[in-house]
């Protein structure tokens, strides 16, 4: 991976290898705190981890594995689920500028039409109600050809576009809009996020299948709330509210 330029819009820590980025920021945030945006990104993760206990593929060199801190403690831990929200909208915004296309799938899968082209997990440490420590780990699939995962749908920006990408410049470009969404939450732009979220959220128009507990059921996205709930409305009119991994896109 090229080094990072002189210019680059956050403190950065480039690893040829770790277990996984988030661990690696964990330590180093333990005991003493490194600045607010720290990145940590490597080339290769040993052990990366992805949603529901899974691993996260990645050829070596070839996609961004990176993690960062935040200290959003002004932030309510009830009010959570706008991190989520302005981490996907930076990486939305930023691959659509390479790809096109691209939308958030609830609650945060950044999709390419209908693949996943990145997946985030986002750990936070509360103090009382407040969030004192938020640890974001992302991984964007950008130069890799080919996947051998079980994981469903993968994609990268190369199988789009044909062409290659630097991952640094990608990362740069992508911290820039973090840096600025971050402060947008900051100063209490939460209006604003919510919209941009919900303009932003895949399938979010029309009725489309959905599973829960009990089957398959067709429901448009009547919204998300603060704290993440998706809210559905069936083919019944009957409105249903979920928490992450009670229901599914049926893709
Ligand atoms: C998912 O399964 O959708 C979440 C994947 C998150 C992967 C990234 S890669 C960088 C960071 N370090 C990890 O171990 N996981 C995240």
């Amino acid at each position: 991976m090229t080094p990072f330029p002189e210019a680059f819009p956050v403190p950065a820590i480039h690893l040829e290898e770790t277990d996984s980025t988030i661990s690696y920021l964990r330590e180093l945030c333990s005991p003493q705190c490194v600045p607010e945006l720290t990145t940590v990104v490597a080339d290769f993760q040993t052990s990366g981890r992805g949603q529901r206990g899974n691993s996260w593929e990645s050829e070596k060199g070839k996609n961004l594995l990176f993690s960062f801190v935040l200290y959003p403690s002004f932030l309510e831990a009830r009010n959570q689920f706008l991190l989520s929200q302005i981490v996907s909208l930076s990486v939305k915004e930023t691959l659509d500028r390479c790809a096109g296309h691209i939308s958030i799938k609830w609650p945060n899968d950044i999709y390419w039409e209908e693949k996943k082209i990145c997946g985030m997990l986002i750990e936070n440490n509360l103090t009382g109600t407040h969030i004192t420590q938020s640890i974001v780990g992302i991984g964007i699939n950008i130069n890799q050809e080919a996947f051998r995962s079980s994981a469903p749908n993968p994609v990268s920006i190369k199988q789009i576009t044909g062409k290659e990408y630097n991952p640094i410049e990608l990362l740069a470009a992508l911290m820039q809009r973090m840096k600025k969404d971050y402060l947008s939450l900051q100063q209490g732009e939460t209006e604003a996020i919510i919209q941009r979220y919900h303009q932003a959220l895949f399938r979010n128009e029309g009725m489309h299948p959905f599973r829960d507990a009990k089957g398959e059921f067709m429901a448009q996205i009547a919204g998300v709330e603060p704290d993440g709930h998706l809210v559905l409305q069936d083919d019944g009119d009957k409105i249903r509210r979920y928490v992450f991994k009670e229901v599914q896109y049926v893709l």
